[in-house]
């Protein structure tokens, strides 16, 4: 019998069906509620409210648990590359050997940049920051490669270009903001060497891809791609759910992504770190401060919406980073700062009352200095990690038999009717 719930409103019962996921998650199903009742839910930051439903990531918050189509974060971090990730969310199963070759000739096929773009980088302010850039650039895509009529949404074709293009671009205004010469894509490289190689490589200094690193970095975006229904994801599915193309749907993304509680927060912990090296290495104060009622002030790389333990991406990305910091031999006062913030902070009642503990971003900036990636692109390394999550969930969204476009309600508190004064009686 399908299960059902009841809600009494004014003395009266309604019925409503109770949905239930795979791993056994259960919803009310509240789409006739407004109809039937004239009520409607109430749910600031739709904490409790599922927008969709999904079968690319599963998540439980309470036991640290994500997979990817079911397989297990730990063991895709440990086997996998990004780019044969990227193929697992975006198709919803693991590419045999040829379908993989054929995802690598098509991503290196869309590798290059428009020669004209590079104008568009010349002549943002150097100030600019790169998510902003980024955010403009992934836009513009649209009408470089506009072949495809716009309301035809999206091909393979566009999604690789995305996947390849953004990592090009995103080397492309590092190389331009140093005033150095952009350094091409090569074919016979992977996606995450291919990606360091142009943002290090130089003539007056050739870079060496060392293996480790080329890993880590695999591991990182893998860690980063994707995440269900989170702040960016759910800016892609609303602004796609207008009909838009792809590419404008996913520069919301990396807007949405930008914030410091967001993807933005990879950016901030570094400049805490610094911020508490620089005061002697106060620890306390910074503890203080975040559990100071009366102060804003919130921990950077601490809690998140879901999980209430560890971000098993944490774990994952903490081994890598001891590990390439080990092998390249660098020695980083911000990891030592790091590692007693998180033992303090974790035995601290404020933060084990709250559920607190370090998130994907904690160590994750840690690792990106030692590869030398700048701390104003932290978040845009993110955004290349997030884009087959939003590629996947753009394209499960246009595929959704229950697709709507997004229209919440509100409550309205404003003014009650009242009447408009002329200037001169006001
Ligand atoms: N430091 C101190 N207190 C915190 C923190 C923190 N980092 N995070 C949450 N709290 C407290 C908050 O003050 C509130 O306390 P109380 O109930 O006493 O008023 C309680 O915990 C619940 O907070 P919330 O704001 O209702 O929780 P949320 O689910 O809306 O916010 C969050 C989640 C990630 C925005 C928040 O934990 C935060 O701001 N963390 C710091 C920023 C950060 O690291 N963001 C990266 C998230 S992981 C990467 C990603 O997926 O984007």
């Amino acid at each position: 019998m399908a299960e059902s719930v009841k809600v009494i409103i004014e003395g009266k019962t309604y019925e409503f069906p109770v949905v239930t996921g795979t791993e056994g998650e259960k919803a009310v199903d509240i789409r006739k509620l407004r109809q039937l009742t004239g009520y409607i839910t109430y749910d600031p930051g739709y904490a409790n409210t599922g927008s969709c439903t999904s079968s690319i990531t599963y998540m439980d918050g309470e036991q640290g648990i994500l997979r990817y189509r079911g397989i297990p974060i730990e063991q895709l971090a440990e086997h996998s590359s990004f780019v044969e990730t990227s193929y697992l969310l975006i198709n919803g199963m693991l590419p045999n050997f040829a379908e993989l070759q054929m995802m690598k000739v098509q991503l290196n096929d869309a590798s290059l940049v428009h020669e004209d773009m590079q104008i568009f980088f010349q002549n943002f302010p150097r100030s600019s920051h790169p998510m902003g850039i980024l955010s403009a650039m992934v836009n513009a895509l649209r009408s470089f490669y506009p072949e495809l009529p716009i309301s035809d949404g999206s091909t393979t074709q566009d999604m690789m270009r995305i996947l390849s293009k953004v990592r090009t671009m995103a080397a492309m205004s590092y190389k331009i903001s140093r005033g150095h010469k952009v350094v091409y894509p090569r074919q016979d490289l992977t996606y995450c060497a291919n990606f360091l190689n142009m943002m290090f490589n130089s003539p007056v200094k050739p870079y060496d891809l060392d293996d480790d690193v080329v890993k880590a970095l695999n591991v990182f975006w893998i860690l980063h791609a994707d995440h269900e229904q989170n702040c960016s994801t759910t800016a892609v599915r609303v602004v796609g759910s207008g009909k838009v193309n792809i590419y404008a749907s996913i520069s919301a993304g990396i807007s949405a992504l930008w914030g410091p509680l967001h993807g933005g927060a990879n950016q901030a912990v570094i400049n805490m770190l610094t911020h508490i090296l620089n005061d002697g290495g106060n620890i306390a104060h910074i503890i203080a401060r975040a559990k100071d009622k009366d102060d804003p002030y919130r921990l950077s790389g601490f809690g998140h919406r879901v999980y209430k333990t560890y971000d098993p991406r944490s774990k994952i990305i903490k081994k890598v980073c001891d590990k390439v910091l080990r092998k390249l031999h660098i020695s980083d006062p911000l990891l030592d700062i790091a590692q007693k913030l998180e033992e303090v902070a974790v035995k601290d009642p404020y933060f084990i009352d709250h559920n607190l503990y370090p998130n994907v971003d904690f160590y994750s900036g840690i690792l990106l200095r030692a590869i030398g990636i700048p701390t104003n692109m932290f978040t845009v390394m993110f955004a290349i990690g997030r884009l087959p999550g939003w590629i996947a969930q753009w394209k499960e969204s246009r595929n959704d038999p229950d697709w709507k476009i997004s229209r919440p309600r509100q409550i309205y508190t404003g003014n009650t009717k009242n009447d408009y004064i002329p200037i001169d009686q006001r």
